[in-house]
Parts: C-alpha cells; sequence; structure tokens
C-alpha cells in the first residue's frame, strides 16, 4: 500500500475507533449493556488496527508518524486499557442481570475515554500536524479533557468536581496555545553548529544588500540587447473561439508577450503598471537571474503599484523554456493571466527550424487554454519537419499531456536537457504547476494507419490542444482530399478522436529517462547544510492571521524560519509531504539536482529542475550548490498554497534586504 494510501486509512481507522467506543459508552448510558458488549470487540479491533496502520507508516519515516508514536497512540493504548479492565468485566455483570448498573460513570466514561482518545488523535493530526510538540501534546489532552468531562455532565449527572476539572484541563489548553503563539527561530542554519555560523559571518566582509545585486547593463561581447515593455493592465480579452473573458494583462494580452533571445544576450525589461491596484513584478520562474532581478515584493524590490515602473536586466545565461509571471498577490495575478513564456535559443542554434512552438497551459474560469487558444490550434507541417512543442504549466494543479500520431522524445525539463532522451510513444506526461516540458520530433512521413499523418497534443486526456496536419497536398495522394481540410475546420474532436485512448497510457518517469551520467558536482558529498521540510495542513498563523494554513514544519509564512546558506554550500533540501494535495515545489535562483525519491535515487539523466511534485506521501531529496548570492523564495507553487503559507526564505549569509520580508506574495 502506498504512504498516502495508509495516510488516508489511518484517518479511517482512527474515525471509526472513535465511533465505536463512543457508540459503546451511548449503548451503556442508555442501559443496553449487551449491544454495548456487541461493539465493544469491534471497538478493540478497529483500535488495534489503527495501531498496526501506524507502524506500517513508521517505516516510510518518522516524519508520518510523529504525533501518532508519541501522543496518539499511548493516549489511545492507555485509554482502550483502562476501558477493558474498568468498563468491561462490569459490563458482563451487567449483561449476565446481576445487580450492576451499566448507566454507571465508572462503566460509561472509561468507554466514552476511549472514544475521545481515537478522537484526539484525529484532531491532533488534522488540526496540529506536524511537528509533535509539548503544545500540539497539551491542546491534544485539552481537547480530550474537555470532550471527557463535557459528555461526562451529559451522561452521568450529577458530577462533582466538574468544575474544578473544567479549569485544569483549560489551563493545559491556555498553555498550549500559549507555547503554540510563542516566537519561533528565525533562521534555520541547516545542521552547522551558531559558532561556525558566526564565524562565517564575522568573516563576510560587509553586508550586501540584496538591491545592489542586480544584472549587467551590456550583454556579452556576441549578444546583443532585447528590449520589451510591458505595461500591466486589467482588460478584456478574446480567445480564439471569440469568447471574452476579463483579465490581467501584460501589453493587452494574456499571456503576455513572448520574451525570446539568444543565448548571452542581454534581457531588459521595463515594467510599468497602469492600473493593476494590488501592485505587480516580474518573477523569472526557472531563470537564475541576480537576486535583485527576481521580481519578490517586499524581500528583492517593492510591488510596482499603478504608475509606477521597474527595469529589469540580466543576461540570457541559461538555453531554454522559461516563463515569467507576477510575485505580487500572485495567485490571483496568475490566474487573472499575469505571465507569459521566455523561450532562449541556444547560442549555437540561434534561428529555429522547422515548426517550434511555446504552448503555455492555463485555466481560465474553468477553460483549458494553450496559449490563447480554446479550441485546438491548427498548425501545418511537412512530412519529415523538425518539430519542437515546450509545454509550459502556467496553472497550480499538475496537467497530464499525450502525444499521438509520432514517437517523441523529451528533450528538456525546466529548461534543463536531457541525456540521451529515448524516443517515446503512447505515454502520459504529466507536467508539475509551473514545470516546462520541451517535446521534439520530426513530422510522419509514412501515413498513420487511419491515413491521416496527424498528431496531435492531448491535455487532461481530454482537451485536444493541438493539431499538426500535412499541408493538404502532401496528405492528398493517400485518401479523399477533403477530408484533412475537413477534419481541420472541425475544431472538436472528430470520430477518430483522441478522446479514447490516452487516460490508460502509463505515465513517464522523468526518474528514470535517459542516459545516468555524472553530474557537475558531486551529490554524494557530505552537505554544508541540511533542511528538511515537512509539507502539512494544520492552524497557523498566516501573515498575522490564525487560519487553517499550509504548513511547513508546522508553521506559516512568515514564521517559518529561514533557511540560512553560505556561498559556496553543497545543500541538500529533504521535502516530505504527509498531506493530502501535491505540492510542485520551487526554489528561486537555482536549479536544484534530484538526489532521490522516496529513497530511491534516479536512473535516468541527472535530472535537473526548479519545481517538483510532491505528491501525498513522497519524500524527495533535492541538492544545489549555493552559487547565486541573495535573498530567495523557496515556496509550493500552487499559489494558492503559497498564498495560505507555504513559502519560505532562503538567505546567504552576509545579505540584507532593505524592504520589509514579510511579504512574499
Ligand atoms: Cu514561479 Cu515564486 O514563483
Ligand atoms: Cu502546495
Amino acid at each position: 500500500m502506498t504512504v498516502s494510501g495508509l495516510l488516508a486509512l489511518d484517518l479511517l481507522a482512527s474515525a471509526l475507533t472513535a465511533l465505536a467506543w463512543l457508540g459503546t459508552g451511548a449503548a451503556a448510558a442508555t442501559r443496553r449493556p449487551k449491544a454495548a458488549l456487541a461493539v465493544l470487540p469491534v471497538a478493540v479491533l478497529l483500535a488495534l488496527a489503527r495501531m498496526a496502520c501506524v507502524i506500517a507508516l513508521a517505516r516510510a519515516g518518522w516524519w508520518f508518524v510523529q504525533e501518532k508514536v508519541i501522543i496518539a497512540v499511548p493516549l489511545l493504548g492507555l485509554a482502550v486499557l483502562v476501558a477493558a479492565v474498568l468498563a468491561g468485566p462490569r459490563l458482563v455483570e451487567a449483561a449476565r442481570g446481576r445487580r450492576v448498573a451499566a448507566a454507571r460513570p465508572i462503566v460509561v466514561m472509561p468507554l466514552f475515554g476511549a472514544g475521545f482518545a481515537a478522537a484526539a488523535g484525529l484532531v491532533h493530526t488534522l488540526l496540529l500536524g506536524y511537528p509533535a510538540t509539548w503544545s500540539t501534546g497539551l491542546l491534544t489532552i485539552a481537547f480530550f479533557g474537555v470532550a471527557l468531562l463535557v459528555s461526562w455532565r451529559i451522561a452521568c449527572p450529577p458530577v462533582r468536581g466538574l468544575r474544578p476539572g473544567m479549569s485544569a484541563i483549560l489551563a493545559v489548553g491556555l498553555l498550549g496555545t500559549g507555547l503554540a503563539l510563542a516566537p519561533g527561530e528565525a533562521s534555520d542554519l541547516g545542521g552547522v553548529s551558531d559558532e561556525h555560523h558566526a564565524r562565517h559571518e564575522r568573516r563576510g566582509e560587509q553586508a550586501v544588500p540584496v538591491t545592489s545585486l542586480r544584472g549587467p547593463t551590456t550583454p556579452t561581447e556576441s549578444g546583443r540587447v532585447r528590449r520589451y515593455m510591458l505595461t500591466a493592465r486589467t482588460s478584456t480579452i478574446a480567445l480564439s473561439s471569440g469568447q471574452q473573458v476579463t483579465a490581467w494583462t501584460f501589453n493587452g494580452q494574456v499571456p503576455g508577450p513572448p520574451i525570446v533571445a539568444v543565448e548571452g544576450d542581454l534581457i531588459e525589461v521595463r515594467l510599468r503598471n497602469a492600473d493593476i491596484e494590488s501592485g505587480v513584478t516580474l518573477h523569472w520562474h526557472g531563470y537564475d537571474v541576480p537576486s535583485g532581478e527576481d521580481g519578490v515584493p517586499g524581500l528583492t524590490q517593492n510591488a510596482v503599484m499603478p504608475g509606477e515602473e521597474f527595469v529589469y536586466r540580466f543576461l540570457a545565461t541559461q538555453a531554454g523554456t522559461y516563463w515569467y509571471h507576477t510575485h505580487e498577490v500572485s495567485d490571483l495575478g496568475v490566474r487573472m493571466g499575469l505571465y507569459g513564456t521566455l523561450v532562449v535559443r541556444p547560442r549555437t542554434a540561434p534561428r529555429t527550424e522547422g515548426v517550434d512552438l511555446t504552448l503555455p497551459v492555463h485555466t481560465f474560469s474553468g477553460m483549458t487554454v494553450l496559449g490563447n487558444h480554446d479550441q485546438p490550434i491548427e498548425q501545418r507541417a511537412a512530412p519529415g519537419m523538425p518539430v519542437r512543442l515546450r509545454l509550459v504549466n502556467t496553472d497550480n494543479t499538475p496537467h497530464r499531456f499525450a502525444l499521438t500520431g509520432t514517437p517523441y522524445r523529451l528533450a528538456a525539463i525546466d529548461g534543463n536537457d536531457v541525456i540521451e532522451p529515448g524516443e517515446v510513444s503512447e505515454v502520459g506526461l504529466r507536467l508539475p504547476a509551473g514545470s516546462r516540458y520541451d517535446l521534439v520530433f520530426t513530422m510522419p512521413l509514412e501515413l498513420d494507419p487511419a491515413g491521416n499523418g496527424e498528431v496531435r497534443l492531448i491535455v487532461d486526456d481530454r482537451i485536444e490542444g493541438l493539431r499538426l496536419t500535412p499541408p493538404v497536398s502532401g496528405a492528398s495522394q493517400a485518401r479523399t482530399p477533403t477530408k484533412a481540410a475537413k477534419t481541420a475546420a472541425t475544431p472538436s474532436p472528430g470520430p477518430s478522436g483522441p478522446v479514447t485512448s490516452t487516460a490508460s497510457w502509463p505515465e513517464l518517469d522523468p526518474l528514470a529517462y535517459g542516459r545516468p551520467a555524472t553530474p557537475p558536482f558531486d551529490p554524494s558529498a557530505p552537505a554544508d547544510r541540511r533542511f528538511t521540510l515537512v509539507l502539512d495542513q494544520g492552524l497557523a498563523m498566516v501573515n498575522g492571521r490564525p487560519a487553517y494554513a499550509q504548513t511547513v514544519n508546522g508553521q506559516a509564512f512568515p514564521s517559518i524560519p529561514t533557511q540560512k546558506v553560505t556561498e559556496g554550500d553543497l545543500v541538500r533540501i529533504k521535502v516530505v509531504n504527509r498531506g493530502r494535495e501535491t505540492h510542485p515545489w520551487h526554489l528561486h535562483g537555482h536549479r536544484v539536482l534530484v538526489l532521490s525519491r522516496d529513497g530511491r535515487p534516479p536512473t535516468g539523466s541527472p535530472l535537473y529542475v526548479d519545481t517538483f511534485d510532491v505528491r501525498p506521501g513522497e519524500v524527495w531529496e533535492v541538492a544545489f550548490l549555493a552559487n547565486n548570492p541573495g535573498m530567495w523564495m523557496n515556496h509550493c507553487h500552487n499559489l494558492a498554497h503559497a498564498d495560505m503559507g507555504m513559502a519560505l526564505h532562503l538567505a546567504y549569509e552576509g545579505v540584507t534586504t532593505p524592504f520589509h520580508g514579510a511579504h512574499g506574495g
């Protein structure tokens, strides 16, 4: 069983255990000892099953069971034991009609106690999560105590000593809350001792403000300057079908103007804000720009407010497919359309050959669009023509792509070339939020059995996104001349349509794709810094407000300790997902090398990514070389999750920010 399956089973077992014990208690309280006795063995078995779940989960890692092992299971075990000793024999007597009343507190309350103990474990897991602390322990016990006393009062009145009991429990609860609200550590040194840290601090010359870490103003010798001006404004745009949607746009269009350059060029983008009231910035997703150009409001710059502007400059040092988006109120801003693509061609191949399409996928009021197409994009491509499709996921959740009609190669992931990408067909490509895949192939020379020679890109196994068709003259030799033209003109998938088949195609695993090779830095070398991020949901303060937050190590932005690194460090980050949602993890300013997923290292080409999906129950370990000094965001790229607290900073020693810092957008 998978870890996420076990996590779900554990929740279910806890809930059923609670119900069963509360049921026996209720039966006893209403003087039905036989019914209580009938449920009792089930309740015991459920409690044991719950404990078995925890044992099975523990094998996946301590992060998944910590609060269960330390708090929930001992509490449940103890309560079940008490119930068995106190209530069990008395229930048997009562059922035999002896003069023992089943409704006495000494019978009823232990049964309820076991029920509330099971429920308390559920409450800890769902509301408090990871890590287990004194605070979460006290709060769980307070919940248990309150529930027990209240039910005592209801089921077996009158109760002596209820008041002092309640006061004691409330005191426990208050202490737990107080501990939870106490300010925690401001930074995480990643296992480096304080003295070592201090030595670095002292050795470091003067502090460098992040605002001084800017790009150059001239290109490299062989490059040129690529100037763009992007004006952010609210607007109404027309999708390809003619449908109008209200959007936040760059230059009145969605996606914003594509930014293209050749390696070595200087990219200069002047951002203006016409009327986006909440402000706007530009973040170059996946591009390792100098920190001062990174576009994080409150950290590297202030948000650009209406009437203001900001100029970004950076060298096009990485060839590949990237994208840009606003980082101020980014969940709403990106959703509304403040994004575009950034493609840098290698210096060795500055011009495109054949068909080269950049296809950002986005969801607009429930519609899936590629670029601004809410209908299939029609593109002519002659047989034998090279094709490159650059898929960009600008949404908050993954999309699954499938290509029909030709084998192809996954040439690049997040802008990084895959080494010897093998030819694949009939596979699904799961593209994490924020990520990019480059697909390459040549248009088929032979017509397929269906006789159409078409290549189609299917999104989420149901939407035809792109149709590449040979020119009509080429296709006409093989079949009735009008058919190709007809299919091409019909926006909805035809009868030979794609919807039928791709859903059953297996998913390509990027960790097992391409040829292994030695990465440029030794990932097995002892890391200078090690960080662990345990992702979950729970009660926490998000920007000063209590919320059911998306948490990292039990905390939410901006209270999650800042990760500190020193330039030159080899840094390892472990990301554990013990929640129920996928978290596309994204570090700014660096691409990370994947070391392992669930303890298993990749078997294919070294996998460099800037965003990786940590699915429920998964544990990823990644490494990077700290070679881009600055202050960086490290966050979930489901931007709604980032908004709900799942974001933190990674800061180099000696770099400071003049901005308030407590805003990640
Ligand atoms: Cu594309 Cu901080 O994000
Ligand atoms: Cu997330």
